[in-house]
């Protein structure tokens, strides 16, 4: 099988600094792995760490200990050991993330925003896949020259999926991609999901219903088998 992520004995905790330095154990003693065209959800309930753990996987969280191991150009990469260069390298190349909320820099258009990571292939046919994945989310065009800042809730996770599809990467975090979603559009996405597994990427998501888990995973990861006792 072509793994493209490993996780090895990781933990996780939080120190509140600013609080007492109160400790929050989040997870310990993690382990997964994850080939090409496998898809697991992660699950657990609210506040068990599944958005820390594709954070650290994505490179944004610190973790305490363990590996975090993403193939790239053949060899693996620890992502706690990866300098910022070389994570912006490893997620240019091999990881897709599509967070729970839009972050966006204010003023820059939405089509600009989807096709920033397809720039490669020129402007021109990085606007017409943009375009593309922003009609099939049914984002209407007279929307697509503006920030998606004043965008709903919807709109604003559409126009999250849209980059975050722009380039399929082999390994793709998912966080909630169809919570504030209406039916049709929940459809459209589970099915962008199925079609990035088959054209084989690897998918790590969190789904806020079971029926959309269903949909897109064959095997799940529950976090609350990694939290020690209190
Ligand atoms: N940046 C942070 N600083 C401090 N604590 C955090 C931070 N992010 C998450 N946490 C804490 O870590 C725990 C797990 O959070 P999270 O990963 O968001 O859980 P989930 O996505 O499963 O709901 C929660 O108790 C949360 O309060
Ligand atoms: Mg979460």
């Amino acid at each position: 099988m072509n793994q493209i992520l490993r996780i090895n004995d990781l933990c996780k905790s939080f120190v509140l600094h600013t609080q007492g330095g109160t400790k929050i154990d989040v997870f310990s003693d993690l382990n997964l792995e994850l080939s090409g065209g496998e898809a697991i959800a992660i699950t657990g309930p609210s506040g068990m760490g599944k958005s820390s753990l594709l954070k650290i996987i994505y490179g944004s969280y610190k973790s305490d200990s363990g590996e975090v191991l993403v193939k790239h150009q053949d060899e693996w990469c620890n992502i706690p050991d990866c300098s910022p260069r070389e994570m912006i390298a490893l997620r240019e190349a091999e990881i897709g993330y599509v967070s729970q909320f839009l972050r966006v820099i204010p003023r820059v258009s939405t089509l600009d925003i989807v096709a920033e990571p397809i720039l490669h292939l020129g402007k021109l046919d990085a606007e017409k896949r943009a375009g593309e994945l922003l009609e099939r989310l049914n984002i209407p065009q007279n929307l697509w020259q503006l920030s998606p800042t004043t965008f709903s809730g919807g709109e604003q996770q559409r126009v999250n999926i849209a980059r975050g599809f722009a380039k399929i990467r082999p390994l793709l975090l998912l966080d909630e991609p169809t919570a504030s979603l209406d039916a049709i559009n929940r459809a459209v996405v589970l099915d962008m999901i199925n079609e990035a597994r088959l054209e084989g990427s690897a998918i790590l998501g969190v789904y806020h219903n079971i029926e959309d888990r269903e949909k897109v995973s064959s095997g799940e990861c529950n976090l609350a088998n990694f939290r020690e006792a209190a």
